[in-house]
This record gives C-alpha cells, structure tokens and sequence, in this order.
C-alpha cells in the first residue's frame, strides 16, 4: 500500500503486474494489453474464464463468483468494454443471472463510433431465457438468441419477438453458425464467457482463437469441471473424447491479488 493510505480508508485496488513478456512494469495498462487484433475481417473468438489453481471452473455455491475478485471483474469489465458481443450458453445465463451489460463511463474511449454496450448472445435448444435480457435491451445492443429448428414454437415467438432470433435447422446449433451469424452483423470482436459446455464446442471445432485465463488462489477438489467439460447432452462432445492437442503461445501473464492472468493465442 502507498504512505498515502489511512485506517479506515477503502482498500486501494490491487494493481496489476507484468510478469511476462516483460517482467518489471506494475502500472499495466488493461486496454492496451487485451486489445484485439486490429482491422479484423472475420469474428475472433476470445474467452475469457477462471479457474481454481487446480482446475476447477464451478465454486461451491455453483457458480463462478466464488473464484472471482476485484482484479478478475476489472479484467472481465474491459474486456466487455473491448467486444462487440458477449456469447454465453444458456445454463451460465441462467445460473449467473445475465441481463443487457450495464454502460460505464469508463469505456466511453473504448467504444467510440460503436453502441455504448456490447450485445449478449445466448445460445439455448430450450429457449428458457430470462425475459429481461430478452426486452430491456437497448435498440443498438439487442439481444442475439441462437437456437435449433426443434425449439419451442410458443417461445420462439415469444423471442423473436422481442429479440435478434437466429435459427439454426437441425438439432443443435455448430459454432460455425453463430460464427457466420455474427460475421453477417459485423460483430468482430467476440468475447465468449463460457459456460463450459459451450466452451468445448468451440475448442472442438478448432474455432477459439483466444483464452484469456484466470488462475484463482483456491483449491476445489475433483468435482467441479474444468472450464472446457462435455458429456451427454452436449452433441458431438462424448464424455471421454479422444485427447487432441492445439499449440498456443502466451501473449502475457499478468498477476494482481495473488491472481494470474493468463492471454494465450492460437498458434
Ligand atoms: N469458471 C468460469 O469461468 C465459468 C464461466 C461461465 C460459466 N461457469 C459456470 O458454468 C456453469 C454453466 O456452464 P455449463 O457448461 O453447464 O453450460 P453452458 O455452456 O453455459 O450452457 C449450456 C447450454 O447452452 C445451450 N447450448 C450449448 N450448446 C448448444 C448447442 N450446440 N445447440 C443449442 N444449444 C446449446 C443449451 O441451452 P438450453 O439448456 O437452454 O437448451 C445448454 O444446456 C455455471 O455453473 C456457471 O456458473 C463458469
């Protein structure tokens, strides 16, 4: 802490230090070190998790939260301020509560020439999607829904109505559709934040580009997933799959509050 800091006073927030590629800086600049990569011409798919230092994506109240901290929803909030989409599968927005993303003042630089928030998309085969993330989004932020051509007809109404409602015919939707739906609104930058399930569709189909990784100071055990987990009910995932390997490089490690944050690319 600084000598400026009294009892009593809020603690300061933890500050975020490069560890690599260069180690010493400790002032690290959040927006530069995440930016995408310029003049894109086609969706990058970046996600961003966290998980505990032995793997476990689920805390015990059965969400994330338990793993997060300050340092970990500052880099969540600019890499919201960054993306043009948020895409999460229907169970993390069930169980986090999701609803249109709130504007701060603090991307006002960020998001310059764009819609002040970034859009949710969900992707759901049941259609149970909180009504609030359907109708109170804004006008220039609407909610994006993916779902299959089984859905429910009653709900399918229902969303359209009030949403950006994508139908994918068959029984699932591939992330090479929600790919091409969101290169067709010119929506680039992607954020995904899982949930795990989802997030193994796409690692399946060779479409992540990014995984922005936070290793939180905490022990799970071995019955939470990881952050990538298949099994029934996920199509084309079976529950032992065989192992395939992608190369990725770390673009940096950053560490705040005993927290590390990892950016790797697709080699
Ligand atoms: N550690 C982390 O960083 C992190 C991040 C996010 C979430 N989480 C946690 O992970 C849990 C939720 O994740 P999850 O892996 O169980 O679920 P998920 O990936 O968030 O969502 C799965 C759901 O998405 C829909 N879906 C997925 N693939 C689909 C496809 N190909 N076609 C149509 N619909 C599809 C289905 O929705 P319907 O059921 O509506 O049909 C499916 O049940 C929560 O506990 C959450 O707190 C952790």
């Amino acid at each position: 802490m600084s000598s400026t800091h009294r009892p009593g006073d809020a603690p300061e927030p933890a500050r975020f230090r490069e560890l690599l590629p260069a180690p010493g800086s400790t002032d690290v600049d959040l927006p530069r070190a995440y930016a995408y990569p310029p003049a894109l011409d086609r969706p990058w798919i970046r996600a961003n998790m966290v998980a505990s230092a032995d793997g476990g994506a689920i805390g015990p109240s059965g969400r994330s939260r338990d793993l997060s901290s300050a340092p970990d929803r500052r880099v969540m909030g600019v890499l919201r301020g960054l993306c043009d989409v948020v895409l999460v599968g229907a169970a993390t927005a069930r169980k986090e509560g999701y609803r249109p993303v709130r504007p701060r003042e603090v991307w006002s630089d960020l998001r310059a020439d764009r819609p002040a928030t970034p859009r949710i998309a969900v992707v759901s085969r049941s259609l149970d999607i909180h009504e609030e993330l359907l109708t109170t989004a804004p006008e220039d932020a609407r909610t994006i829904v993916f779902t299959a051509g089984d859905a429910p007809a009653e709900r399918r109404r229902f969303v359209a109505e009030h949403a950006d409602l994508v139908v994918v015919d068959g029984v699932s939707v591939g992330p090479e559709h929600i790919v091409n739906a969101l290169a067709e609104r010119g929506l680039h930058r992607v954020l995904t934040e899982g949930g795990p399930h989802l997030l193994a569709e796409f690692v399946a189909a060779g479409l992540l580009d990014e995984l922005c990784l936070t290793v939180s100071p905490h022990l799970l055990g071995a019955g939470p997933p990881r952050i990538v987990t298949g099994g029934p009910g996920t199509p084309g995932a079976p529950e032992h799959a065989p192992a395939s390997s992608t190369p990725v490089r770390m673009a940096h490690l950053l560490e705040a509050g005993g927290n590390l944050f990892t950016r790797y690319l697709r080699e």
